[in-house]
Formats: structure tokens, C-alpha cells, sequence
């Protein structure tokens, strides 16, 4: 995201919204019949989405695959024992192969150097679908989910607007946002993205340079100059404070599986849980998310399940806004 403007960035999101609401059926306090959906042009009608994914994925798969279908196109998927990648060829041939046969490349894998790879060698553009350092798509999917939550937002939703009329995207107030756990891909997108709509940042984690951002992403935060509305801080109590959302996430990142008790050591302390946020001095509305998937140490039961989580709409919310992406 640290690539797009501002602009480029919430227009994403308002188109993400917009195919939501036309693909969907219309729920209305006012009208117990739901109008028939407009639906979505079919713009990727005999294009091909290869989806060249390194990782495992249940969310970012889902998505590519199903709104690829939803626009009229195919998304064709290229794991790890499919094509002749890393045995028999190169990631440079095989961006050139994949990108003379589809019309764009949607690729999740280990070390970012590897994307900006694909992205040299490729015809067609490439969309980052998680690297070691970003995870773009799930951000997009966040601000869709706080857009569309009302205590998020400055104007309230006017619960008698026909179903007829599509809704414009209600705009966000400025929030502070807490982060808790490690400076991990997720993280590094908000990083480079919420300072530059607003939004302050209070972000805790262990005073050990591995569980801070790395220089290739500070460097883009400096750049981008969302320092000045970036706290960093090893403790927890600190971050929450006066926080409107609080968000997480897995403290062991595909590819760290060999140094998970070493983490689950060092992130003692750093689970999110009611107590937490209401030591520490949360807004009493306090909302939650995460990426998914989840394990228990970061964040309780109590929590993840209860009536601030908003984690399964922000699930949901990653299918519309990789629709909007790919179209
Ligand atoms: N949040 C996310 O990217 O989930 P998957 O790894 O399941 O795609
Ligand atoms: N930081 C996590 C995100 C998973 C969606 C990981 O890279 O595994």
C-alpha cells in the first residue's frame, strides 16, 4: 500500500464497497421484499488470474478464486507442487511464461525479494498476495470492515435509505488504533497506510529488534512520513490507552514454526484480553480485529468471540476488496 496514494487507496476501498452491495442481496428495516441485485459487469470475461502462491491460504485463495468467478473470469492456481517453479526453472522464467499466457499474477510467497522479482520479470501486473515484510490485501479488507462499522464512522447510516439507491462509503473519523504483537507483515501495511488517513498508531511489542520493523519498511514509513503519528512502546498497557480499535496477530508467521517457543516466551504478557484494555484504558467501545488465522496466546476467547470482534466481517471483507483490486 506504501505504493498507492491516498486517493488510489480509499478509491480501492469505495470500489470494494460498491461491488459488495450489488452482488449481494439488500437487507432493509423499510422493505420486507429484497429487490433484485444489479450484479457485477463480467470486466475479467476470458481473462485468467494466475494465483502463484508459495504459502498456505484459506482466506486470499478463497477470495481470488471467487471473485474472479463473480467478474467472469478464471483464477487458475499454481502452488507449490504444480508447476516446474524452484525445481526445474527460475522465478524470472517463470514470471515471463505465467505473464505471456494470463493477464495478471496475484502471488503469495516467503522472501519480498521474490515479489519484486515476479513484478521485474513479469508482463503483467502483479499483486502482492503476502510477502515476508507486507500483506496489502488484508489492510484493504480492515479499512472496508472500519468504513462500514458505524462507531467508526462520522456520519450514522440512515436506516430509511431506499435499498434502491447504492450507498456511498461513509467516511471514517480519526481513530486511534492499537496494535499488540509482533511487527509482522500486517502490521507493516498499517504502518505505511492509516497515519497517511488520519489515524494514530500505538503499537507494542517486545524490546528486541526482531519483533520491530524491519529498515526496508521503516525506511517506506520515514518516506511516506507517518512517523509523526506512529507510538512504539514495549508495553502493552501504554499502546492500548485511548484506543477505539485494538488488533493483532499471530505471533508465529508462516515460516517461523522452528522459533515458536522462543515467541510464545518473548510475547508473554501481550495477549489481548478484556482485562488488558480496561488496565490500560481502552475506549470503552473498544473493537478488535485480527487477520486470521488465530491461535489463543495472542488473543482470549472472550475476546475473539465476543461483541467487539469484528474478525469474521473482516474475513468476509477480503473477497469484495480483491474483487475491486483485480477489476
Ligand atoms: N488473512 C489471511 O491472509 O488469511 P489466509 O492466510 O488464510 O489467506
Ligand atoms: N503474519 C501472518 C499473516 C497471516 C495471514 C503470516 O505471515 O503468517
Amino acid at each position: 500500500l506504501a505504493d498507492l496514494s491516498t486517493h488510489q487507496i480509499n478509491r480501492l476501498v469505495a470500489h470494494a464497497y460498491h461491488l459488495k452491495q450489488v452482488s449481494r442481496p439488500w437487507v432493509s428495516p423499510r422493505f420486507s421484499e429484497q429487490p433484485r441485485r444489479p450484479g457485477v459487469s463480467p470486466t475479467l470475461l476470458n481473462k485468467t488470474i494466475a494465483l502463484l502462491f508459495s504459502k498456505r491460504s484459506t482466506r486470499t485463495r478463497i477470495s481470488a478464486e471467487t471473485s474472479a468467478v463473480l467478474l467472469g473470469g478464471r483464477a487458475l492456481f499454481l502452488g507449490n507442487d504444480d508447476i516446474q517453479l524452484g525445481v526445474n526453472e527460475s522465478l524470472r522464467d517463470t514470471a515471463r511464461v505465467i505473464s505471456g499466457m494470463c493477464q495478471g499474477i496475484f502471488a503469495r510467497v516467503g522472501d519480498h525479494s521474490e515479489i519484486e522479482e515476479l513484478a521485474l520479470h513479469s508482463i503483467v501486473p502483479v499483486i502482492n498476495a503476502l510477502s515476508s515484510l507486507w500483506h496489502p490485501t488484508q489492510v484493504l479488507a480492515d479499512l472496508l470492515t472500519l468504513h462500514e462499522n458505524a462507531f467508526f464512522t462520522s456520519i450514522h447510516p440512515d436506516p430509511m435509505m431506499s435499498p434502491d439507491l447504492v450507498q456511498k462509503l461513509r467516511p471514517l473519523r480519526p481513530l486511534t488504533v492499537a496494535y499488540v504483537g509482533d511487527s509482522a507483515n500486517v502490521l507493516h501495511d498499517m504502518l505505511v497506510t492509516y497515519p497517511r488517513l488520519g489515524h494514530q498508531l500505538r503499537i507494542a511489542s517486545p524490546e528486541n529488534e526482531r519483533y520491530r520493523a524491519p529498515k526496508p519498511v521503516w525506511d517506506r514509513v520515514l518516506e511516506l512520513g507517518c512517523d509523526k503519528n506512529i507510538l512504539w512502546t514495549k508495553d502493552p498497557l501504554e499502546a492500548v490507552k485511548g484506543a477505539d480499535l485494538v488488533v493483532t496477530d499471530t505471533w508465529i508467521s508462516m515460516g517461523q514454526e522452528a522459533e515458536k517457543e522462543q515467541r510464545i516466551k518473548d510475547f508473554q504478557g501481550y495477549q489481548i484480553t478484556e482485562q488488558l484494555c480496561r488496565e490500560g484504558g481502552a475506549n470503552s467501545d473498544w473493537k478488535f480485529m485480527h487477520c486470521l488465522p488465530r491461535k489463543s496466546h495472542e488473543v482470549d476467547d472472550e475476546v475473539f468471540y465476543g461483541p467487539r470482534s469484528l474478525v469474521f466481517e473482516e474475513s468476509d471483507n477480503r473477497k469484495w476488496t480483491i474483487m475491486a483490486l483485480f477489476e
